[in-house]
């Protein structure tokens, strides 16, 4: 079975996804017999190119990589902007990794809309339209006979939600809770030794990290959409974000984090939901975790989330929770899970 993609948008995790469809073609081929080809590129700093036979990803690369983007490509039709993109390319497969807006969704709930009524799989790292409007979209998406992959909305692709919703299918999630955000959780750890605290921000953007607007992660709205995901996708919650209480890093002074050390404790900024008098709850916030606390020990951009269930007790999963080739993967391997479900 052959592919034909489009990204929307081609920043830090679509450059990642390029890479790893460039470098594990011959892999993807023989284990599950996947082709594909990119066929369109459409984002509006790096530049749109469609090019029906396929783009050739290397030169692609090369492009951004020496230029900061792809205008200079020697073949093909510019300029599509994203709309004209998802409608006319003649693709099957969109890749949606516009910038993230946690507050109306846009310009992502578009895309992935228009996706879906134009009858083509949708696979995405945008946290915003899945936070808003995760229901509106599964029922656009199932009653289009496409997919909506999501896998590297929460944990990028370390797999929380395909190990809820395959793995632990027919198990009652009644908790989850976790460090959900890479970059605070790599701050926290760098000023615990001792470094300060924007040093350490730029540090987080520089590596890829941190949301276009670092508030989104340090004022705990990055996590707060993640714990709403969970919540919806995993637990059957109708929470919006407004819904959840939210504290970020902001308040945490060096001299705060000092303190906690010497009581032999550590901040993490914590999400978690859970199940309440037949109603969902959710909350985010920093606490403050004892050695004995497995959290204590997840450090830097490491992610780490507990799954309560009323079957098998806690299960735990722990990995990267950002990163340019980590989040890429959680969008291969939602094309790899598309591929399979189509067998
Ligand atoms: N800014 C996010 C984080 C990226 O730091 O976890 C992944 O959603």
């Amino acid at each position: 079975m052959s592919y034909r993609i489009a990204f929307i948008g081609f920043g830090v995790v679509g450059q990642g996804l390029a890479m790893l469809l460039r470098e594990k073609r011959d892999s993807l081929e023989n284990n599950f017999g996947l082709e594909y080809i990119v066929a369109a590129i459409s984002d509006p700093v790096k530049g749109c190119v469609y090019q029906e036979e396929g783009l050739d990803l290397e030169r692609i690369l090369a492009l951004v990589d020496k230029d900061g983007h792809i205008n200079n490509y020697e073949k093909g039709i510019k300029g599509w902007d994203s709309a004209k993109t998802i409608t006319d390319s003649n693709v099957d497969v969109i890749v949606e990794v516009s910038p993230t807006n946690i507050e109306n969704g846009e310009p992502g709930i578009t895309h992935i809309r228009t996706a879906l009524n134009c009858k083509k799989h949708v696979i995405t790292t945008n946290k915003g339209p899945i936070a808003l409007f995760y229901r509106e979209l599964a029922d656009l998406a199932q009653k289009n006979n496409v997919a909506l992959k999501f896998e590297g909305t929460v944990l990028s692709g370390t797999p929380a939600i395909n190990l809820s919703l395959d793995t632990l299918a027919g198990a009652d999630v009644q908790e989850v809770k976790g460090i959900m955000n890479g970059t605070t959780n790599y701050i926290l750890t760098k000023m615990a030794e001792g470094q300060s605290y924007d040093v350490v921000l730029k540090e987080a953007q520089r590596l890829g990290y941190a949301e276009t607007k670092p508030d989104a992660d340090v004022k705990g709205w990055d996590a707060q959409a993640k714990i709403v995901i969970l919540a919806n996708v995993l637990m059957g919650a109708n929470l919006k974000p407004t819904d959840v209480p939210t504290q970020g890093i902001t308040e945490i002074s060096l001299d705060n984090i000092e303190q906690a050390k010497k009581s032999g404790k550590r901040y993490k900024l914590i999400g978690r939901a859970w199940k309440e008098g037949g109603n969902i709850k959710a909350k985010v916030s920093p606490e403050l975790v004892a050695t004995d606390d497995f959290l204590y020990h997840v450090t830097g951009v490491t992610n780490a989330l507990t799954f309560s269930t009323d079957v098998l007790g806690k299960v735990t999963i722990v990995g990267p929770g950002a990163g340019k080739r980590e989040t890429g993967f959680s969008l291969l391997v939602d094309l790899v899970n598309i591929h399979i479900a189509s067998k």
